[in-house]
């Protein structure tokens, strides 16, 4: 079972109510979604996730409390369709979390990983889109390195996008991280491929515009004293998160909740690493 992060903190702050609807934007192995439910009597947890061999483990995962969730495959774009989907229109919270699942990262065939050999792919919605196999073969080496530099935070962007253009077609992620490695020797504790496949994954997604979606679209989907909870893992995501809701906030729209992010205990560090850069925001429409 995914353990999700900030559990207690996230709960509160989206002020989870027996007889309330929730949206979890992001349902991945069903962690959240599982103990909104769980506190549920008449209410209702709309599960969404744009990956859909996720959205079936989060099905087998939640199945004790089956009769209370609603599935639903597609983005944040997509999300009012979740909503009339289940027969509403107003919902009383939504719950982002946001990035890669731990089962996406470290499944091969799925392509997230350097640690593991598998085709460079990296969607999370593997039927549909193009995959970082694509991106790194056919765009030049100039946007290849913006995007490396920009979404990767790579300082040797430059000279990682001219390798890869070097020996191009790449086409399994053992392949790349090895002309990453070969381009940019190993500084730190960070293999030199992490910022890089970051950045792969993060424009393979179009993880800030989805972002910058769910910012968008959220909100009117939320009824009076309605919450938008949302757990981000880069800083350029949190400052998006930030800026959205002093932006709603400043046009009297509803009110801050969280005046700086919650970050996880150490004692939840110590036993779920992945929840290390956790930021958790939450923003209450009027
Ligand atoms: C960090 S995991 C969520 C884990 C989940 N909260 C749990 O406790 O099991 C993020 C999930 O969000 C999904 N996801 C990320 N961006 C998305 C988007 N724009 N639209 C829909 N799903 C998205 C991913 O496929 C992944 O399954």
């Amino acid at each position: 079972m995914h353990l999700a992060v900030m559990p207690e903190e996230s709960l509160a702050l989206l002020n989870v109510r027996p007889e309330g609807v929730y949206l979890d934007a992001t349902v991945g192995l069903g962690g959240h979604t599982g103990l909104i439910a769980r506190r549920l009597t008449t209410g209702l947890v709309i599960a969404n996730d744009r990956d859909p061999e996720s959205l079936e483990m989060a099905r087998r995962n939640t199945e004790p409390w089956a009769d209370r969730i609603r599935f639903h495959h597609g983005t944040f774009q997509t999300l009012p369709d979740a909503v009339r989907e289940a027969g509403l229109q107003k919902i009383d919270g939504v719950l982002a979390d946001l990035g890669v699942s731990r089962y996406q990262l470290t499944t091969p065939d799925r392509g997230f990983s350097f640690a593991a050999d598998g085709p460079l792919d990296m969607r999370m919605d593997p039927t549909t889109g193009m995959t970082a196999a694509d991106l790194v073969n056919f765009t030049d080496e100039k946007t290849l390195a913006d995007i490396i530099f920009n979404l990767g935070g790579e300082r040797r962007a430059r000279r990682v996008a001219r390798a890869i253009v070097r020996v191009r077609p790449i086409r399994s992620t053992a392949r790349l991280a090895d002309v990453v490695l070969r381009a940019v020797p190993r500084t730190g504790h960070l293999h030199p491929a992490t910022k890089t496949f970051m950045a792969l994954r993060m424009a393979v997604n179009d993880e800030l515009g989805e972002l910058d979606r769910l910012l968008e679209t959220a909100p009117a989907l939320l009824q009076s004293r309605g919450r938008l909870v949302v757990i981000a893992f880069s800083s350029g995501e949190d400052r998006r998160v930030k800026n959205r809701f002093r932006e709603l906030a400043g046009q009297g729209l509803g009110s801050i909740l969280t005046k700086h992010p919650l970050q996880p205990t150490e004692e939840e560090v110590s036993h779920n690493p992945a929840s290390r850069s956790a930021k958790l925001r939450g923003f209450e429409w009027n």
